[in-house]
């Protein structure tokens, strides 16, 4: 059966581990594993820009022994002349795996659907899976182990980011806790899905609109900024911003736990965090995004190896 990844949870808490145990051999032994071996193309699809996320699967499929094949925003039919399941059963008969940037999650459990080969999300409006991915594996180099670690997110509750540490964190038994103002806090099914998964792995979810007990003793600090792709910057960067008081400094880093750093980048100083936190020696952001390349391969043997 084919496996895709289109939100945290698509791996079980075991496989997530594994994935992880594989990413760490690839950072080791980065010509290791072949699983694209041969003539064989991934294509990677963005409808939004990006740097991490395209330097990062280019580069992991060549080392993988594929071909990367760019389909930047507007180059294919898909969106205007083409629907997603006509362009799911094209592609997925002349490339191994189709790795794509959207808007719409519905979008990509379209595209799973008529897919033959792993459809992987490289983000969408609900979801970055393959960021946490990254991020467990940095805050394992950092902390030695995720299980047990409390994660406090800091901003905008309800994006991508958040969704996604809510369950990619739970699923890797982490204690997370998201700190946002009313508005901004994750949907009810995201809380109930995370809960569920808590019982299972021990891990748990916390959502609160108070930054600074959020920050107390936490493991790791991070945020993401206030305006995702595609959003509307009025009323969530002007001055009046809801997320000011959520802006990750030193103050609330003091009351960590001697906490690292994250943000999965690009990050606006003086906005979600400050240049003191982000440039400062706790900052783990660079590894976190070099991180991405590694985890990125692994997530791909794993899947391609099915
Ligand atoms: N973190 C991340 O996904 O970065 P890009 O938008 O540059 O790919
Ligand atoms: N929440 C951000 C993440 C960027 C990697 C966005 O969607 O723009």
């Amino acid at each position: 059966m084919t496996r895709h990844f289109l939100k945290d949870t698509d791996l079980s808490p075991a496989e997530q581990a594994e994935v992880l145990d594989l990413a760490v051999e690839l950072k080791a032994a980065p010509y290791s594993r072949t699983p694209l071996a041969g003539p064989q193309t991934a294509a990677v699809i963005f409808d939004k820009t990006s740097t991490r996320t395209r330097v990062s699967f280019a580069a992991g499929i060549a080392a993988l022994g594929g071909q990367p094949l760019i389909i930047n925003p507007g180059e294919a039919q898909l969106g205007h002349k083409e629907s997603i399941a006509d362009t799911a059963k094209v592609i997925s008969r002349m490339v191994s795996a189709i790795i794509w940037r959207t808007y719409a999650q519905a979008g990509l459990e379209e595209m799973a659907e008529h897919s033959s080969v792993p459809v992987i999300n490289s983000l969408s409006d609900d979801f970055h899976p393959c960021q946490i991915l990254a991020d467990l594996l940095t805050i394992r180099e950092h902390r030695g182990d995720v299980a047990g670690q409390t994660m406090t997110y800091f901003g905008d509750g309800a994006n991508n980011m958040a969704n996604s540490y809510a369950l990619g964190g739970v699923n890797a038994g982490m204690h997370v806790r998201i700190a946002a103002p009313a508005g901004y806090q994750p949907d009810a099914a995201i809380i109930a899905e995370a809960e569920a998964l808590a019982a299972q792995t021990g891990g748990s979810l916390t959502v609160t609109d108070d930054p600074v007990a959020a920050a107390h003793g936490a493991d790791i600090l991070v945020t993401d900024t206030w305006v995702s792709m595609g959003q509307d910057s009025a009323g969530r960067d002007d001055e009046a911003s809801p997320f000011t008081k959520f802006q990750v400094n030193q103050e609330l880093m003091s009351l960590s736990n001697d906490a690292i750093f994250l943000h999965c980048l690009p990050a606006y100083r003086g906005k979600e965090v400050t240049a003191e936190v982000i440039d400062g020696p706790a900052s783990a952001v660079f590894d976190e995004a070099e991180n991405r390349l590694h985890a990125q391969k692994a997530l791909m043997t794993f899947l391609l190896e099915r």
